[in-house]
């Protein structure tokens, strides 16, 4: 058996790898990057396809003046049956492939720090990929371990990854309490309820301690759209009129801007149909300004960047009363002060959706209140505002606990060796 063992939390926005040594019972270190790919469009047509992930796929993509295929929330597609696979120069990639390069990536740099070619890794998975269906679920974890298999792994297991968000926070417990995990990423929110204690930490066997796990398909991916609806859209041409036939007024039809309000569904645009509709509506709104926003920023592909634009605001609405929304490229040029009230009713549809789902997840396992000693909470989501104030509502004087935000499963994974028993 290897020294080491590699847990991985392969995230919508951030994925992680955290080392852990089995001889010295410690987390050696922990590497993230942004779960991002990049396949620029200059390919050398005899060599294999060349990409960048994390870090490198952004500035990539910045410097081509976004030409070529940048790839976000890689893992939303897991449990589509939908998505079989997508041509990327000359090759074919399906779902396992793209997780795989971003992997690889990880497992490359953990090894370079270890020095040894780890065969050894704890996977996490989300309690549901995505809104309960289980052949989806089922479909979305295969693909997962084909893609942990070809990154070169061979002994692999799977852990909730609230489960791990929870073993991390063991680790600083003192004394046996029972925790309301709470796991807030960009595409899911997970929960679960365990029995932490500090003695157990090197038990083989945790699975009784967990006492109840669930989870829904709503996370900062979904705030982000919400935003983009609200404030985004009204700029691309929502609501605009036409005029059909003489004397028969019209408004442009939703499909065009609900397709601008998730990086998935801007591939929309990507079909020749849809560009001359949208040219079309232009030119019979007698070219509204707005519409040729809209044909400025599915041409020149600007999704992500005004995606970026709304994470700022979402961002500083965490710690700020207001932040203004700006975006301002090529002829477009929008600027808006958003205030946190304001924020929080256009997420507030969501929040809500959350909200109920946690209500009901305590009612089904039978949780009182009393029960709860602490709550952690922990994904990038978990500062929003709305979210905070759920849990100090919900469980008022229950202590609120947390760490790092965007590694804290990552080390839970790398924690849960007892799977390999
Ligand atoms: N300061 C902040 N305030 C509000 N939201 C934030 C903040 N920082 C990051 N986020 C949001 O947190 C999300 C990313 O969090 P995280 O890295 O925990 O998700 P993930 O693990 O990749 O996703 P998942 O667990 O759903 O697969 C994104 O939606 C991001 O916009
Ligand atoms: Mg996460």
């Amino acid at each position: 058996m290897s020294r080491f063992l590699y847990g991985i939390d392969f995230g919508t926005s951030n994925s992680a790898l955290s080392i852990y040594d089995q001889e010295k019972q410690a987390l050696l270190t922990t590497i993230s990057i942004p779960s991002l790919l990049y396949f620029p469009d200059d390919q050398d047509p005899k060599k294999k396809t060349r990409y960048f992930t994390g870090q490198d796929a952004i500035e990539g993509y910045l410097q081509s003046g976004m030409k070529g295929r940048f790839m976000k929330s890689i893992k939303r597609v897991l449990p589509r049956s939908s998505f079989v696979e997508t041509k990327i120069h000359t090759e074919m990639f399906n779902a396992s492939d793209l997780v795989t390069l971003l992997l690889k990536e990880l497992k490359k740099r953990a090894d370079t720090v270890t020095g040894v070619d780890v065969k050894r890794v704890v996977m996490g998975r989300p309690v549901n990929f995505d809104d309960y269906n289980k052949a989806m679920d089922d479909l979305a974890q295969r693909r997962l371990l084909k893609a942990a298999q070809n990154a070169g792994f061979e002994e692999i297991r799977f852990q909730y990854e609230p489960i791990a968000a929870a073993f991390t926070y063991e680790r600083v417990v003192q004394k046996p309490e029972r925790v309301l995990v709470a796991d807030f990423g960009g595409g899911t929110t997970d929960f679960t309820l365990v029995e932490l204690n500090p003695e157990r930490r090197h038990s083989k066997d945790r699975q009784k301690d967990i006492r109840a796990t669930g989870g829904i398909y709503i996370g900062g991916d979904s705030f982000d759209a919400a935003f983009m609806w609200e404030k985004g859209t009204p700029y691309f041409g929502r609501g605009v009129e036409y005029e059909s036939m003489p004397g028969k007024i019209l408004t442009v039809p939703r499909v065009f801007f609900d397709n601008i309000c998730s990086w998935e569904s801007m591939n929309f645009y990507n079909s020749q149909k849809a560009q001359l509709d949208l040219k079309k509506y232009y030119s019979y709104s007698k070219e509204n300004p707005k519409l040729k926003n809209l044909i400025t920023l599915t041409e020149h592909n600007l999704g992500y960047s005004i995606f970026q634009s709304i994470e700022k605001t979402k961002i500083e609405l965490s710690t700020q009363k207001n932040s203004i929304f700006e975006f301002s490229t090529l002829d477009i040029a929008l600027s808006e002060n958003i205030s946190l009230e304001e924020y929080q009713a256009i997420i507030s549809k969501d929040v809500a959706k959350i909200d109920r789902y946690l209500t009901t997840f305590l009612e089904t396992h039978g949780i009182k209140q009393g029960e709860i000693d602490s709550l952690f909470l922990t994904g990038g989501s978990s500062l929003v505002r709305s979210i905070q104030d759920i849990f100090t509502t919900k469980f008022p004087g229950i202590p609120i606990k947390s760490e790092d935000n965007f590694i804290s499963v990552a080390k839970g994974l790398a924690y849960s060796g007892y799977l390999f028993e």
